[in-house]
Order: C-alpha cells, then sequence, then structure tokens
C-alpha cells in the first residue's frame, strides 16, 4: 500500500478485525457501464435506452446530468485500474455495455473496438493481480431493442432474450479465457421497476407489464447460462447472476401485517429466486397475476431453462423496508438514513441472509453491491466521509455474522468505486469510496477508501 494511504493515522488507528471471514475472502469494488464510461458515442457504440432517456425525460431537479461523459472511465481507465491498485482490491466487478459490442443488439456482426475496450481492461486488470467480475446486463438495453418507433419493446418481446444469450456467448468466448466470474443481469427486480413506474429506464409506467418483462428477463438469463456453457471450455468459468434484496418488516406484529410483509417479499424478491432454484413462482405472484387480470406468458420448457444451474449467486443488499397491513410503505423518522432516504439497518442484512441461507439451497454468495450515499466534506484535498465509513463497518460486522451462522458468502464488493451518475439522480447522490471531481473528473481516495484499504491489508496481513 502506498505511503499516501499508510499515513492516514487517525484512520488506521481504528481498523476493524473481521476474524470470521474466511482468508481468501474476495474483496472489491463495483461499478456499472453507462454509470462510469461515459463516451456514448467512441468506437462505433450504439446508443442505449438511458441515452434516449436523458435526451426525452431529463430528470427535473438535477439539471442536465446524464452519462455522456459520466466518470470518463473509457478514457481514464489506466487511472481506475492504479485506484484499485492503491485500495489493494482483490476483486473489480464491472459491467458490459451490450451496445459498445453489437450497436443494434443483434448479431451476428461484432463492432471489435467494443469488444477490445474490454478486453485490454481485463487483461489490464489481470496484470495488476485484480479478479474481474463482469456482468452483461447492467440496465443498459441498446436502444434499437427497445424503440417504441420501430415497435421494439426490450425484455416485453422474447427474442430479445435470444439476442442477449448471443451475445453473453460471444462474450464468453473472447473473454472467457480471461474471466471467471460471469453475472448475465443485475438486479431483475429493479429491471422490472422501469416497466411499472417512472423514474427507471424505459420508464412504461404499466404495472400490468411487470410480472411478463420479469419472466422474460429470467428466461433470457437462463438462454444466456445454457449458451455461455455452450461457448465455453474452460471450466473456471463460473456463471451466475445479481439480485437485489431488501428486508420486508411488518410494521405491527400483527397476523395481517406479517401475511402482507410475507406477500410483499414474495412478489417482489423471493420471486425470482424461486424460478432460479426451484423452477416454479410463488403462488402469491400467480394470484396477483390474475386478481389484477394480468396475463402471464410462461410457455411449456420455460421453468426449466430458466431454472439453470447457478455456479455463484450475487446479491445487493442497500436497506430495510417496513409494510402496513395493505403492505405499502410505512416511513418513520427516528430512524437513521442515506440521501437516497434509505434506512440504515445492518442487522437487518445479516437477518436477510440467514433466512435466504435458511429458505434456499444456495450456490456460493456473493455480495456484489453494498454501499451508502451519504453526504462527504472536502477540506484541503481530503475528502471525510465518516458516515461511510460507519455504514461498511456495520455491514461488515452483519456479513461476518451471516458467515458464523453458516452462509457460504465469498466475497464483498463495495457500491461504490467512484462517485459516479446515479441514473436518473444524476450525480446528486454519491456512493464512492472515491471521489470523483465534476469540474474536472479528477479522483480523490476518500477517507472510506483509506478505511476500506486498511480493512483489506488487515484482514490478509492476519491471513
Ligand atoms: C443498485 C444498482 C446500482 C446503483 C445502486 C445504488 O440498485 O445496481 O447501479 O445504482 O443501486
Amino acid at each position: 500500500m502506498p505511503n499516501k494511504l499508510r499515513s492516514h493515522r487517525s484512520i488506521k488507528a481504528s481498523i476493524p478485525s473481521f476474524r470470521a471471514i474466511p482468508s481468501d475472502f474476495l474483496w472489491g469494488a463495483s461499478t456499472a457501464a453507462y454509470q462510469i464510461e461515459g463516451a456514448p458515442e467512441a468506437d462505433g457504440r450504439g446508443p442505449c435506452i438511458w441515452d434516449r432517456y436523458f435526451k426525452e425525460k431529463g430528470h427535473p431537479g438535477f439539471g442536465k446530468d446524464n452519462g455522456d461523459v459520466a466518470c470518463a472511465h473509457y478514457q481514464r481507465w489506466h487511472e481506475d485500474i492504479e485506484l484499485l491498485k492503491q485500495l489493494g482490491l482483490d476483486s473489480n466487478r464491472f459491467s458490459t455495455s451490450w451496445s459498445r459490442i453489437r450497436p443494434t443488439g443483434r448479431g451476428p456482426g461484432v463492432n471489435w473496438r467494443g469488444l477490445d475496450f474490454y478486453s485490454r481492461l481485463v487483461d489490464a486488470l489481470l496484470e495488476a493481480g485484480i479478479t474481474p467480475f463482469i456482468t452483461l446486463y447492467h440496465w443498459d438495453m441498446p436502444l434499437a431493442l427497445q424503440h417504441a418507433e420501430v415497435g421494439t419493446r426490450g425484455w416485453l418481446d422474447r427474442d430479445v432474450g435470444d439476442h442477449f444469450a448471443d451475445y453473453a456467448a460471444l462474450m464468453v468466448k473472447h473473454l472467457g479465457d480471461r474471466i471467471n466470474f460471469w453475472a448475465t443481469v443485475n438486479e431483475p427486480e429493479v429491471i422490472v421497476a422501469g416497466y411499472i413506474c417512472d423514474g427507471l429506464a424505459p420508464a412504461y409506467c404499466q404495472p400490468s407489464l411487470g410480472y411478463q418483462a420479469g419472466h422474460n428477463l429470467l428466461l433470457a438469463h437462463g438462454k444466456a447460462l445454457q449458451a455461455m456453457r455452450a461457448a465455453t471450455a474452460n471450466r473456471a468459468n463460473q456463471f451466475g447472476i445479481v439480485l437485489n434484496f431488501n428486508e420486508i418488516a411488518p410494521h405491527r406484529q400483527t397476523d395481517m401485517c406479517r401475511a402482507a410483509a410475507t406477500r410483499r417479499w414474495e412478489t417482489a424478491y423471493a420471486w425470482y429466486l424461486d424460478g432460479l432454484l426451484r423452477a416454479f413462482y410463488p403462488q402469491s405472484v400467480l394470484d396477483r397475476c390474475a386478481a389484477n387480470g394480468w396475463d402471464l406468458n410462461v410457455q411449456a420448457g420455460d421453468m426449466a431453462i430458466i431454472a439453470q444451474a447457478l455456479d455463484w449467486l450475487g446479491i445487493n443488499w442497500y436497506t430495510r423496508f417496513v409494510v402496513n397491513e395493505q403492505g405499502n410503505d410505512v416511513s418513520s423518522d427516528d430512524v437513521p438514513r442515506t440521501l437516497m432516504g434509505w434506512e440504515i439497518d445492518a442487522p437487518a442484512f445479516a437477518r436477510t441472509l440467514i433466512k435466504l441461507n435458511g429458505e434456499y439451497r444456495l450456490p456460493p454468495v456473493y455480495i456484489t453491491e453494498n454501499g451508502a450515499a451519504l453526504k462527504d466534506r472536502s477540506r484541503r484535498g481530503i475528502v471525510h466521509d465518516d458516515h461511510r465509513i460507519d455504514y461498511l463497518h456495520q455491514h461488515i460486522r452483519a456479513l461476518e455474522q451471516a458467515i458464523v451462522a453458516g452462509v457460504d458468502v465469498r466475497g464483498y464488493s463495495v457500491w461504490s468505486l467512484l462517485d459516479n451518475l446515479e441514473w436518473s439522480l444524476g450525480f446528486s447522490r454519491t456512493f464512492g469510496i472515491v471521489h470523483v471531481n465534476r469540474t474536472n473528473l479528477n479522483r480523490t481516495i476518500k477517507d472510506s477508501g483509506i478505511w476500506y484499504a486498511n480493512v483489506i491489508a488487515k484482514h490478509k496481513h492476519r491471513a
């Protein structure tokens, strides 16, 4: 670790140990293509739905923020790898932009310049001794596959799953010799939110479309796993998916309230895992569709495709929700929250991991995102973010408790390496352990980054 990081004695003095976390644990940081890359037209990249979203809708209150520049990672990726090295991270989770590889989302052509960008990135990561975790879809559907003018509707079109599987196989063919950890999609539940409400592309605002989009997305995931496994002979390749979970707690300990919380958990979160690990959907999901008259087109054989074996499961965790008898959110003022309004409750993280592990036969788990948007204070070139240190400390401790309770968690990746574009909230919510100056895009490791680097160094030293 460079002297610059070592010299922060005040932080170093209070570095906790996480003794129950295994010594071969992978400590990392996460990002996503649209949130950091910028360069929307470079080297033949095709537009994606977020380019369009910002052009059409913008976001009231957040000025002209969009992904055109983001963190200019496309130009400054060398520098970002240096940061990963300085932090002493074991792994780097990033996503690839589908429309850099296939500008219209479909084969058979390949935009080699786009693919080369990721190939160089992966080579440099490996040279730095950093394990790449790749996610093939972090919300940036190629616009040509989801464009009202040409009649395409993204995940609502079943054939988009075939195009996705084709792209996934192509990626494995070219990068599978160097990348072992592959995730198909990031957070289907949030992708689906883009179909049922505003605030996320494509912002269809049609609740009736949610489950169909979710089902087709899971089907695309299953087809992609089949195609990737057929495209590689490398036995070190491990295929998974990244799901997000929030604890759903009943507001009152009444039967009605508890039942509402269970329903919400099943219809928002558990149905993805049921589909993936059990090849069926919970009855509450089917009931909800029937009660609302929402047609769910599940064809013969779909569930078997969805339930391909998973080599690992990525879990993203941020917060918990408290619901009333009707299943609606109840918010109380007396709990700590992040700038997203998300309640900070690390014990709920441990509880959720333990619950999932008790209810399902989980494959090895990697925490693929966890972090907080909180207020930073910059003084004389130093970025202080004690609240983020507290948040990370509490959550890594909770994760350790889950490991003690028997959950097979093998890695933790903080969201996020960089202050980046928080989707429709623009740059107004910063999650980074590295500050990015919005004027000159210079990077400064925050106190939380220094703290995290020291946690990792201490953990390795012990091993
Ligand atoms: C997750 C997303 C990630 C980021 C964090 C704050 O849901 O996967 O891109 O926006 O939330």
